[in-house]
């Protein structure tokens, strides 16, 4: 929306306690949070877990944010990990081992950065290998927090065996490291699941990101409040915040149009909201969809649809695709390309899909209301 003001951060009451207790009680090592995108995982994550860790339980924190590098997630992490331990080797004295200087070189000075190499790893060593050293190394003995910020993002590594191996080596740190793995797409979490034959998740606890509720909402207008004489119906922006799927970035966004309109009326912001929604992010989601993909969305946004692929689903299908009877093969192109686009994703039953993006749930059950 190009509004990039963030609005105060409002607590998830009773997360962090919970967070906390598992890790205290010694029988997991890691706690999942899988919560769609735009919920709060990573404001939760930086507003109150990782100050936790650091300030009230002395603990040293990693951050790694894989969704960032998703091209490469394995060698993110890998990288992220031998940075952390680069840095805390050598602070501000930075030593650095002359790999390999070519032979060839007529002036050695001008080669010498290129070919120099971090003391302690060989950029030779199998990925596996550089993780496990750099882990254990950074851990050394130390009560440590690591975060992995959208970890679905590693069911796209081609390593067969990098999943696993990075499990075994969280194991042998088990005492001084604990993890903390948000998530958001289940299709990726399936696929870890199912091909990575890494149940990397067995030796973590899975908690629920609590939702915002009127609460909430209230907070957010004591802070219109004490910005903007506009008068705001608190009815009214509780019905928006659910109209909004309950996500709290829109909420924020909503805010801040209130704000700035410096005018009260939560419809009138609201359509504005959309409008602007429609024409930079919505827009660009669903533009170059064709026919099929949009009748696949049509019978996804149904409450209680019937299977996309069973007959039932086929004929509603076939019915806003003028001149072309639904095929599966077809429909199952049209998911992949809806998935890829994270417009949908599996739900975890068989052949069941789901919308991710609340919003956009809403406003296709709208437009199948008005008949559009
Ligand atoms: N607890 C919260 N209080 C206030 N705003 C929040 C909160 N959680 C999320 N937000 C808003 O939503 C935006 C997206 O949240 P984020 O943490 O990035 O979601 P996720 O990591 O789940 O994709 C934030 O930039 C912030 O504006
Ligand atoms: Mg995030």
């Amino acid at each position: 929306m190009g509004i990039s003001v963030d609005l105060p951060y409002f607590p998830r009451t009773g997360l962090l306690e919970d967070v906390a207790k598992v890790y205290s009680s010694g029988l997991k090592q890691g706690v999942t949070l899988f919560a769609p995108r735009r919920q709060g995982k990573t404001s939760f994550v930086k507003h109150e877990l990782l100050p936790f860790a650091r300030e009230t339980l002395g603990w040293q924190t990693i951050y790694i944010d894989l969704w960032a590098r998703r091209d490469a997630p394995d060698l993110a992490l890998v990288e992220a990990l031998e940075a952390e331990l680069e840095r805390q080797r050598s602070g501000w004295r930075r030593k650095l081992k002359l790999a390999k200087v070519k032979a060839r070189a007529k002036t050695p000075g001008a080669d010498l950065e290129a070919t120099m190499v971090p003391v302690g790893f060989e950029a030779e060593d199998a990925l596996e290998n550089r993780l496990a050293h750099a882990l254990a190394a950074v851990v050394d003995g130390k009560p440590t927090l690591l975060v992995l910020d959208e970890v679905q993002s590693l069911a796209g590594v081609k390593r067969e065996n990098f999943v696993a191996a990075f499990r075994t080596a969280i194991q042998k740190l088990a005492g001084n490291l604990f993890v903390f793995y948000t998530g958001s797409s289940r299709d990726g979490l399936n696929q870890m699941f199912r091909v990575q034959r890494a149940p990397l998740f067995e030796s973590a606890m899975s908690l629920l990101l609590p939702p915002l509720g009127t609460a909430f909402v209230d907070d957010r207008l004591a802070f219109l409040a004490d910005r903007s004489r506009a008068r705001v119906s608190r009815k009214a922006l509780r019905e928006a915040f659910v109209a909004l799927g309950g996500t709290p970035e829109y909420l924020n966004e909503l805010v801040l149009t209130l704000l700035i309109a410096n005018d009260g009326n939560v419809p009138k912001a609201l359509a504005a909201w959309q409008a602007a929604r429609k024409e930079a992010g919505a827009h660009i989601a669903l533009d170059g969809l064709r026919p099929l993909d949009h009748a696949v969305l049509a019978l996804l946004a149904e409450p209680n649809h019937p299977s996309v692929y069973g007959a039932d689903g086929l004929a509603f299908m076939s019915k806003r695709v003028p001149g072309q009877v639904v095929k599966t093969s077809s429909v199952q192109g049209a998911m992949r390309k809806l998935a890829k686009r994270g417009l949908v994703a599996p739900t975890g039953r068989t052949g069941d899909y789901e919308i991710e993006d609340p919003v956009l749930l809403l406003q296709l059950r709208a437009e199948a209301k008005t008949g559009k």
